[in-house]
């Protein structure tokens, strides 16, 4: 398998004595579309910063396609694209303008510079507003711009911070539906950090969540969410009663994990509501306990997120949800 990102025991530390990042260890495949999350001043933007050799790490090593983050700079910087989180285009030239200055920075050939850029303006849907002055582009005009500088090299892998902050539903599934066709298209690596979660969850491959420095847990969105262990059904049992007996038998059933009762609420949690919500109507049918309404509450990634990272809890995360033993701190190395 080739990784387009192999980081082990990366530390850095500011001047000050600010130990931004603690320890990291990374595995990014070649192809895939990676999800950074973290809450703010974890340590994404530093992590990305190595990666893209505009720092040193204080010790560890990192990797990019098998070129070292130091030691090699001038070579992953070609096969490098990188939007930073801070705005990276000039407001008072055109966006044709912005893509030639990127051109000759990134030593494109004379010849070929103009289609290239043209291609590109094509490709971002930006061919009309090239003409027009950068201040009078929209927050998902300039983000677009933005990235097709970054592509203008074809770049193996794609770096985004926070590539669609401040963006309106519309622009950022504009924004996403470029990058996916990168992906598709040339099979472009794309990392990026990002505070959404519907994001991570609707179109990276694979989710790492970092937290002061450390990288707590990583997976598919999928397998962070099943992580959790427990998707809530909710019984509205209208003033039912549920007695000790009744509540033994639901307890004893095989996929139930805990109950609780509230006043007129059976709350059940399982690792499966779709397989285990028949035997638990069976049990209460049988008791003669009627139901008025039934609902499920699956772990979202919001709820992976407040697990590893956050103070607080989830409102549908269940309290006996577990951490996936074995698979924090550290990210998997196949
Ligand atoms: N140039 C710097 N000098 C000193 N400390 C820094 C510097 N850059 C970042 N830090 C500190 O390092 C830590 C990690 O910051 P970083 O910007 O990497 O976090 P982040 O995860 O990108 O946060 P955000 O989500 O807010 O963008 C923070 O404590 C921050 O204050
Ligand atoms: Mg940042």
């Amino acid at each position: 398998m080739t990784f387009a990102i192999d980081a082990r025991g990366l530390e850095k530390v500011y001047k000050g004595n600010v130990a931004a990042l603690a320890g990291v260890d990374l595995d990014v495949k070649a192809g895939d579309i990676f999800a950074l999350l973290g809450p703010n001043g974890a340590g994404k933007t530093t992590l990305m910063r190595i990666l893209t050799t505009q720092f040193k790490p204080t010790s560890g090593e990192a990797h990019i396609f098998d070129l070292d983050v130091v030691r090699d700079g001038a070579e992953v910087r070609k096969v490098i694209g990188y939007v930073p989180q801070e705005t990276s285009v000039w407001s008072d030239i055109n966006g044709y303008e912005n893509l030639l200055i990127y051109a000759k920075i990134y030593g494109l050939p004379s010849r070929s510079r103009k289609d290239v850029i043209h291609d590109m303006l094509e490709s971002m849907g930006l061919r009309a507003p090239a003409e027009h002055l950068v201040k009078t582009y929209s927050g998902g005009m300039v983000r677009k711009l933005e990235i097709a500088c970054a592509m203008l090299i074809r770049p193996k892998i794609l770096f985004l911070d926070e590539p669609t902050l401040g963006l309106d539903p519309a622009a950022r599934i504009a924004v996403w539906e470029k990058l996916v066709s990168f992906k598709e298209e040339f099979g472009t690596t794309v990392f990026f950090s990002t505070h959404y979660m519907d994001e991570a969850n609707a179109y990276s491959d694979e989710v790492a969540i970092i937290n002061t420095g450390r990288m707590v847990t990583s997976g598919t969105a999928d397998e962070l969410k099943h992580s959790l262990r427990g998707e809530l059904i909710k019984f509205s049992l209208s003033d039912h009663r549920v007695d000790e007996h009744t509540l033994g038998r639901i307890r004893g059933l095989e996929p139930v994990k805990s109950v609780v009762v509230t006043d007129s609420t059976l709350n059940v949690t399982v690792e499966d509501a779709e397989t285990a919500l028949p035997c638990v109507m069976d049990a209460l049918r049988s008791e003669g306990i009627p139901v008025e309404r039934i609902t499920t509450t699956k772990p979202t990634l919001e709820d992976v997120f407040l697990w590893y990272a956050g103070t607080t809890r989830a409102p549908g995360a269940a309290s006996s949800i577990g951490r996936v033993e074995g698979k924090a701190g550290g990210t998997r190395r196949e």
